[in-house]
């Protein structure tokens, strides 16, 4: 892996950092294959419990290379980007993108399909697809609607302007924002609690969230098999067992 992902685990925290700060961490090529890599070990290893994605210095990062858009365009679903976009989707345990700065294209649409979203006070937002005569990528010409209602997308689909931490939150793209100082203690708060809790317990919740699971009648049933199911869970046996003995559940051995 180049220099231009860093990854450290630690605390079952997989913490991934964007590290081309010269060109405002723009992704290039070899760095979605390196992201690529890190989202298929979230899923592969057992010892991590939780993904965090954030960048270097003042930027998130500001979206695709555009270098690489002119000289080496992504074509079809095996381009680095697609599978990037689709390691993203198929991700199975939470997902925490730390925004420390400029999010622009993918930088911010990607943040659609985070479980969490965070955000330093200064983080500038923009999604200038047509700006750049492109289309939306990553669903977000679906996913922006459906969030927001059509008119408000295409106020930030259309113009493609920033938009700051205030509008975000207002939008649902981010759960709050903190002081830059403060940003990376909040999201290890989280991360470090996500990390505590029964792992099978959170993925099927996260399953269950990002599926298409038609009516609340079906969705419904759906979670009462899976519930009924979780009663006898090893998992359920410890956190309620715990409860019993007054002590923490400690869901360290599970997988
Ligand atoms: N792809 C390639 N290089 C990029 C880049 C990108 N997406 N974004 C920034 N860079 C490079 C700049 O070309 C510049 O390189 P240089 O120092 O070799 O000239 C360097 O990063 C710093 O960028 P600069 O524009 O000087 O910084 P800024 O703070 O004034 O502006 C941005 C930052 C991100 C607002 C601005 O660079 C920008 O608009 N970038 C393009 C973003 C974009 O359109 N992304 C694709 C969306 S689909």
């Amino acid at each position: 892996m180049g220099n231009h992902i860093l990854k450290e685990l630690k605390d079952g925290i997989l913490m991934v950092k964007i590290n081309r700060p010269e060109k405002k961490n723009a992704l290039t090529l070899s760095m979605y294959e390196d992201l690529c890599v890190a989202f298929a070990e979230l899923n592969k290893n057992p010892d991590i419990r939780v993904l965090v994605l954030t960048g270097v210095e003042d930027s998130y990062t500001s979206g695709n290379d555009l270098m690489d858009f002119l000289q080496n365009p992504p074509l079809g679903p095996d381009a680095p980007v697609s599978l990037f976009l689709q390691a993203l989707l198929d991700a199975k345990k939470p997902i925490i993108m730390a925004v420390n700065g400029l999010a622009v294209g993918v930088g911010t649409t990607m943040l659609l399909h985070a479980d969490f979203v965070y955000a330093s006070e200064d983080a500038l937002f923009s999604m200038p697809f047509v700006n750049l005569a492109l289309v939306p990528e990553a669903g977000s010409s679906k996913i922006l609607p459906d969030m927001i209602g059509h008119k408000r997308a295409a106020e930030l689909l259309m113009l493609g302007d920033n938009f700051n931490v205030q509008k975000a939150k207002e939008c649902g793209i981010i759960n709050n924002y903190f002081s830059k100082n403060h940003l990376m203690e909040k999201v290890r708060e989280v991360a470090l609690k996500l990390a505590a809790k029964p792992p099978e317990a959170l993925r099927i919740t996260k399953e269950l969230m990002k599926a298409d699971s038609g009516s609340v009648a079906e969705a419904l049933a759906k979670e009462g098999k899976i519930f009924n199911e979780r009663l006898s869970s090893p998992e359920a046996v410890e956190a309620m067992t715990a409860f019993m003995e007054r002590r923490p559940a400690d869901f360290r051995k599970f997988k």
